[in-house]
């Protein structure tokens, strides 16, 4: 495992992958994450729902009109999901779930890239949301958040560059100089 620092850097989005598969005890691994990551008031009310179906993925990366066509291309996908009217944190506690699944698979030396979905349209306006539930069929009340392709990454990418961050996006009112 790469210490935490270096996994943050290193960690980027890949949305070019071998045809090698996920494992079970990868896929697990990776839910676990999910499972564990905190949430609004402890609820644990996202869902995830997964596939590995190559027709599935290619339905899935039509599912919006730009930016999720790689998807196609994908081992397996997430499907990250929570209920807007049962928990007003749906977004950050799926937010949340998500960055730590990318973060377990970049661990075990897998890629990710996260795939909006919420308020996204397919081309002919249909929402993002209603094309995964029928692509998926997924419990009604799930609003889908955004879709997770990991895989072995096929694309190089380089890590973050120190150089590059912005500091200055940062407020520092404390005594700590950064
Ligand atoms: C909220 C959110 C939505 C994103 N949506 C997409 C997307 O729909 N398609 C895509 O290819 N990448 C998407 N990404 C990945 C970003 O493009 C990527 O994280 C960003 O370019 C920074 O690159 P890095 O992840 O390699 O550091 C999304 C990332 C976030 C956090």
């Amino acid at each position: 495992m790469k210490d935490f620092k270096t996994l943050v850097q290193t960690r980027r989005s890949h949305r070019k992958f071998t045809d090698e598969r996920v494992t079970a005890e990868e896929l697990r691994l990776i839910l676990r994450s999910a499972l564990m990551s905190p949430t609004s008031k402890s609820q644990r009310a996202w869902r995830f729902a997964v596939t590995d179906d190559p027709q599935t993925l290619a339905r899935l990366a039509e599912a919006k009109d730009a930016g999720g066509q790689f998807l196609k291309g994908a081992p397996l996908a997430i499907v990250v999901m929570g209920d807007p009217s049962t928990n007003d944190c749906w977004i950050e506690d799926g937010a949340i779930a998500a960055i730590m699944m990318q973060l377990q698979a970049e661990d075990l030396g897998l890629g990710t890239c996260w795939v909006q979905m919420r308020d996204r349209k397919q081309k002919d306006g249909t929402p993002a949301n209603k094309a995964i539930h029928s692509i998926m069929g997924l419990p009604e009340e799930q609003e889908v958040l955004a879709v997770i392709a990991v895989g072995h990454a096929a694309d190089e990418r380089k890590p973050q560059d120190e150089a590059r961050l912005k500091w200055e996006n940062v407020i520092n009112k404390s005594d700590l100089t950064l």
